[in-house]
């Protein structure tokens, strides 16, 4: 990146950036909000509240063609191999284009219909006949996080024939725990989502779930009836017993933390039916065509990318808040913290030299109203530069007036923190002073709904792609999660053996107190 002529200019001009206060191009300029936003049909993506000016912008963008951005894109969304270290294309987009689908992708949705159909109807029922009231997902990363974020998203949406929906992801157990307290075996149905079928967080959920349905059932083939399993690994699915008409598939060219367009996202299906299903895919298409058709300087995820690069690689900006002001995206957060931080927290490029520039920022967040009364401080009276993206939806979530009334009242408070960062407050009382100058994106959504997610979702993918492609890094592979795993494993077998004096004195005194706790040494 620090090649290109625009990086150099960025750098000098980033100079004064540095200098003046993000209030002060507001008052010098009544147009910003006119010059300093961007629009597709169902979201208004303002980005004035960016210490930015339209030469900097146009420097940014000089960025974007000196990486060959557009061709990259053209890579990306005609299935070349973008996914240089592990050989793969990077195929999420084909899941979403609704009205042109690859035959293998649309035999996957045949088979979720008819899934989807019998449990609405009734008719898939457990071992004892009886039909299903109850689903419980097990999967971790991507096969939890975005079906656990949209499906708590469209609750209020729902399907009225849909069971109840669980996620289950941490390897501690207990949260299936709770769940198998309350639930009854006969009328569960899990899913094991896993695109490897060989992570042990999900692998271990799984066969307490069947022990657990086998103890009520008696026989193994009754306790098949009760898992579905969701994965690119045939052969392991089948391995571990799951029926083959209970197995849905999809392929090594969809990545873990992309996955809610496939049959990961079959908790969605299950909770809007197909039709609903499909509504999510089509916003996430729209989006794909609004990034490969649209002008960069009118491309949403384009210039998300690039102000998040201006921010961290010119402005020296080290954290990113995402803020919906929606408890309904209560998972919002999460989810992008592993679509983002797992794809582009990355110090090697792609050539496989380490990076002198800054990657991926460390991003947290949380719903904005609640988040008011938790982190905020920092961000006005702190000692960080941060950037914050609020997301808000212009339509209230029901018709009454007290609806109404909340909706005003979250828009107000929504804009008065963006507004509050931005122009802060002197006071002579140095503990009143804000100093103001934290920069801030909104993205207004029309509403709620799977299409509009659909869309949102879409967004943030492509927003990663663009700033991986500038600090010239593979976002698609995620070595840096192997190590943990593997120590994980020689960690267990010590534990097992009670001899962890090969560790480090740390791992040693930690194990032995647990062992003292548990009267074991
Ligand atoms: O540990 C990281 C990871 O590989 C993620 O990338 C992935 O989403 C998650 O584990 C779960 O993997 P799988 O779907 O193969 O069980």
């Amino acid at each position: 990146m620090k090649n290109f002529d625009a990086y150099s200019k960025l750098e000098e001009l980033s100079l004064e950036a540095k200098q003046r206060h993000l209030a002060g191009l507001f008052n010098t300029d009544n147009d910003r909000f006119k010059k300093f936003n961007a629009t597709m049909e169902g979201m208004v993506f303002d980005y004035s509240k960016q210490n930015i000016t339209a030469e900097e912008r146009n420097a940014l963008l000089e960025l974007a063609e000196q990486a060959e951005l557009k061709a990259w894109i053209q890579k990306l969304l005609s299935g070349d191999k973008v996914n240089h270290t592990e050989g793969r294309a990077a195929g999420h987009t084909f899941l979403r284009d609704v009205n042109n689908p690859k035959p293998e992708v649309c035999n996957e949705w045949h088979k979720m219909e008819e899934l989807v159909d019998r449990l609405h109807s009734k008719q898939l029922r457990g071992f004892s006949g009886k039909a299903i009231t109850d689903v419980i997902n097990i999967g971790v990363g991507g096969s939890d996080l975005g079906p656990l974020m949209i499906t708590h998203a469209l609750k209020g949406q729902r399907n009225v024939n849909a069971p109840e929906l669980h996620f289950v992801s941490t390897l501690d157990g207990t949260q299936l725990q709770r769940l198998l307290k309350v639930l009854s075996a006969e009328t569960t149905l899990f899913i094991v989502a896993s695109k490897s079928f060989t992570t042990i967080d999900t692998l271990s959920l799984a066969k307490t779930a069947r022990e657990w349905v086998e103890q009520h059932s008696q026989s193994e083939a009754g306790t098949m009836q009760h898992f579905v399993g969701v994965s690119t690994n045939v052969p392991k699915m089948q391995e571990w017993g799951i029926l083959p008409d209970h197995q849905l598939q999809f392929w090594d060219w969809v990545g873990g933390r992309f996955s809610l367009w496939s049959a990961i996202g079959l908790t969605i299906a299950i909770q809007q039916g197909i039709a609903g299903f499909k509504a999510f895919l089509s916003g996430g298409h729209e989006m794909d065509v609004h990034f490969q058709e649209q002008p960069f300087e009118n491309n949403i995820p384009v210039l998300l990318g690039l102000l998040g690069v201006w921010n961290i690689n010119f402005l020296q900006v080290a954290g990113q808040a995402i803020l919906p002001y929606d408890s309904r995206l209560k998972y919002l957060a999460s989810y992008l913290e592993q679509l983002e931080m797992e794809s582009n927290g990355k110090h090697t490029d792609r050539e496989g030299g380490f990076v002198d520039y800054r990657t991926c920022p460390i991003l947290w967040g949380e719903v904005g109203p609640n988040a008011q009364h938790a982190f905020y401080q920092l961000m006005h009276q702190g000692t960080e530069r941060v950037m914050a993206d609020f997301v808000l939806f212009a339509t209230p979530a029901g018709k009454t007036e007290r609806h109404k009334y909340h909706h005003n009242l979250n828009i107000a408070n929504c804009l008065a923190q963006s507004r509050a960062l931005m122009i802060g407050k002197t006071d002579q009382d140095t503990h009143k002073d804000y100093p103001g100058g934290q920069v801030s994106n909104t993205i207004l959504l029309e509403k709620l709904d799977a299409r509009h997610l659909g869309m949102l979702i879409s967004l943030y993918e492509h927003k990663v792609f663009v700033q991986s492609v500038i600090w010239n890094i593979n976002p698609f592979d995620q070595w840096g999660v192997e190590l943990g795993k593997q120590i994980a494993l020689e960690i267990l077998e010590k534990i097992e053996q009670k001899d962890p004096s090969e560790f480090d004195a740390s791992t040693q005194g930690i194990l032995h107190s647990i062992w003292d706790i548990n009267h074991e040494n």
